[in-house]
């Protein structure tokens, strides 16, 4: 099929929620690399939305994910699943949770955090049920995480949304306290907000959060969908800062392509959901949870993390030696890494790097999104600052 022939029949029959999509349409990847059917490479600095961490067909995450589709993909969790439970004690050992659930996307995982706060309440007869999230977020788009992402673009044709659901602009403690009420469930936050344009809470800001949680018995969850899975340099974005959540949750990378997402809780909290109070079909299953124990393998033998540490910084000193009018500021932790540029300039380089088969995201036109997989090298950044410069010139 022609790609003109592929666009057809997606436009056709496709719901039509992504709008023209760029033109193109690959068949297989490698490491860094997209290719298309007739062999054009174009180097993925987007990861598929930051999904990809590993590259395309990475070696060992290939062989692991091919023999377990050889084995067994689906029981349902009526049964035990021996990688279901080896992945949940891999996320507890290199984190604050003792308890993991599994479900198939981010969005998943916000909706189960936020009823986890809630019933965790409910359980103790009280009544705490309001949950604060930040302006500008992005939690997922079913009913409840899309009235959780502080937003309205994405809000608007739903409502009356999900209640109880109230927003605050990041980094301003003062705006938080004064929407906080005897009935504040949970606060949930990104770390580093992905979505708006790689947006940091300050240390400060989450310290203050943290007291405020414990003093006023709220609990503190951090979205770590986009954040999780090493991006920032840390295992999980909280790492990087000096507090740590109740709750949190992953998705994305956590399966570097295969649908996974995962609720993780400390002890104390995760005790508030008990059998039959939340549930799925596909979650956690052996295929999904295959590929998330492949991820950490690989993680640990290729030390990825270190490498997100190194190259991350790499990255930005090759930025700033491009020493482009055109980036007015380069916010980044890790390989999370937004370059804010004039209004419409980061759209214009966004299209010169695709006509030059470089993949970056974009955000509004003004932020230039890039969230290339983790296991990129020196030689990767010397191959896209070279042809940034190209495009910024
Ligand atoms: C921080 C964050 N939370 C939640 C989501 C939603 O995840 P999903 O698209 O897997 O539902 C995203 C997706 O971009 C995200 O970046």
């Amino acid at each position: 099929m022609t790609l003109q022939e592929i666009m057809a029949v997606d436009e056709k029959y496709y719901m039509n929620t992504f709008g023209k999509r760029l033109p193109v349409a690959f068949d297989h990847g490698k490491g860094m690399y997209l290719y298309t059917e007739d062999g054009q490479d174009y180097m993925d600095m987007f990861a598929g939305i930051a999904v990809t961490a590993l590259g395309h067909c990475h070696e060992s995450f290939t062989k692991a994910v091919q023999e377990q589709v050889g084995k067994l993909l689906h029981t349902s969790s009526l049964y035990y699943i021996k990688n279901q439970a080896l992945l949940a004690k891999k996320i507890c050992d290199c984190s604050v949770a003792d308890r993991v659930f599994f479900c198939n996307s981010g969005a998943e995982a916000n909706e189960g955090a936020m009823k986890l706060a809630k019933i965790y309440y409910y359980k103790q007869g009280r009544e705490k049920y309001e949950i604060i999230t930040l302006n500008n977020s992005f939690h997922g788009r079913t009913l409840a995480t899309v009235a959780a992402t502080g937003q309205p673009k994405y809000q608007k044709p739903y409502k009356p949304l999900v209640p109880g659901i109230k927003h605050v602009d990041i980094n301003d403690f003062e705006g938080l306290e004064a929407a906080v009420t005897d009935k504040t469930c949970a606060i949930m936050l990104e770390a580093v907000q992905g979505e708006s344009g790689v947006h940091i809470c300050t240390d400060e800001y989450l310290l203050k959060v943290r007291k405020l949680c414990d003093e006023r018995d709220i609990l503190l969850i951090f979205d770590e969908v986009q954040t999780g899975m090493g991006r920032t340099g840390e295992m999980f974005a909280y790492q990087t800062t000096p507090v740590e959540p109740d709750i949190f949750t992953l998705a994305k990378a956590l399966g570097n392509g295969v649908p996974i997402g995962a609720l993780c809780a400390k002890e104390s909290v995760a005790k508030g959901f008990e059998p039959g109070d939340h549930g799925g079909t596909f979650g956690g299953n052996p295929l999904a949870t295959a590929a998330g124990m492949a991820v950490f393998e690989a993680f640990e033998k290729e030390n990825i993390l270190d490498n997100v540490r190194k190259m991350g910084d790499y990255f930005e000193d090759r930025v700033k030696a491009l020493n482009s009018s055109d980036i007015l500021e380069i916010r980044r932790k890790g390989l999370m890494i937004g370059l804010q540029m004039p209004q419409g300039r980061a759209a214009e380089v966004q299209k010169k790097l695709f006509e030059d088969r470089v993949l970056v995201g974009c955000v509004g036109g003004h932020t230039l999104r890039i969230l290339p997989p983790l296991i990129i090298s020196k030689t990767d950044i010397d191959i896209f600052i070279a042809k940034l410069g190209e495009a910024l010139a």
